[in-house]
């Protein structure tokens, strides 16, 4: 099996300047590719927005506010020192925690383009030594990309997590399952270690499956390979992730934060899950 997937990086342009556009980043974390891609998809959008009772941006930042918010908490809550943000793209969500957490250390990584591409975006915007972008891709079971080269950067005395947003479908269970297990092996050389992700399961039964469908097609066609759905429900994702290594599994809906956080809602129930496992 290949283990390069660097035709999947176009689509961190895509979410690059959905977190811009809707005010979350700065221009530096803008490209013109990502600005294209928003503008081709409009008429989708709006299609979606009017048969399906919202569109894809409602679900990215659907996603992107509540990991934000299960990150927070990590820190606040449970004394996290060090974030591993893997699979970082053009997201913001470093650049804006060590903002307001000056004092955590803050590591991303991504396939070496993108990593290149995002070192020289924070060079230029200015980020402290503690933060940091290193090249990783996460099938590397060993080596310099891997992800336990990435984690031995960090202070194995402290609290630490691994984040990943948009990675997690665009592979096959029987291989995001083994890299699941690899970071829960990892994170195990921490005195705590969470892990934080989006997911989006096969709800079969949702409403607007079918467009659900279509959205897959639509991934598929852009990045060139498979988007599949994984499980079928909030229980049988807690199970896997248990067999992954994670001894503490939640799983939140986005709805049960509408009341909460600033985010926009669905018409319908929300497609995508967040998860927050510890080991
Ligand atoms: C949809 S983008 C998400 C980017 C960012 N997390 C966000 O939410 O804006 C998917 C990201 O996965 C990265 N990626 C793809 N395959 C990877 C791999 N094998 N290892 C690490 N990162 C990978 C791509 O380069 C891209 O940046």
């Amino acid at each position: 099996m290949t283990t390069d997937t660097s035709r999947i990086s176009i689509s961190a342009h895509y979410t690059g300047y959905v977190w811009f556009k809707h005010g979350l980043s700065a221009t530096e974390f803008a490209t013109s590719t990502g600005r294209l891609a928003n503008a081709v998809l409009t008429p989708i959008n709006a299609f979606l927005r009017n048969v399906a009772g919202a569109d894809i941006d409602v679900f990215l930042l659907q996603r992107h506010s509540v990991i934000d918010h299960q990150i927070e908490r990590l820190i606040l809550e449970e004394g996290v020192e060090q974030v591993l943000e893997l699979a970082c793209g053009l997201s913001p969500r470093g650049y804006r925690l060590k903002q307001k957490y000056p004092q955590l250390r803050y590591i991303e990584g991504d396939l070496p383009g993108m990593a290149q591409r995002k070192q020289t975006l924070l060079q230029k915007i200015g980020v402290d030594s503690q933060h940091q972008v290193f090249p990783c891709n996460i099938l590397e079971q060993d080596g310099e990309l891997s992800i336990q080269s990435l984690l031995s950067q960090l202070d194995p005395t402290k609290k630490t997590a691994i984040v990943t947003e948009g990675l997690v479908n665009y592979f096959d269970l029987a291989t995001i399952k083994q890299v699941w297990s690899h970071m829960a092996q990892g994170l195990k050389q921490f005195p705590q270690g969470f892990y934080v992700t989006d997911l989006y399961p096969d709800f079969i039964e949702h409403p607007s499956y079918k467009y659900v469908q279509f959205a897959q097609k639509l991934v598929g066609f852009f990045t060139r390979g498979q988007w599949p759905l994984h499980y079928r429900s909030d229980e049988a994702i807690q199970q896997g992730f248990q067999e992954d290594g994670f001894s503490h599994v939640e799983v939140h809906d986005p709805a049960s934060f509408y009341d909460t956080l600033d985010m926009p809602r669905a018409k319908t129930q929300t497609l995508v899950r967040i998860i927050r496992a510890s080991t």
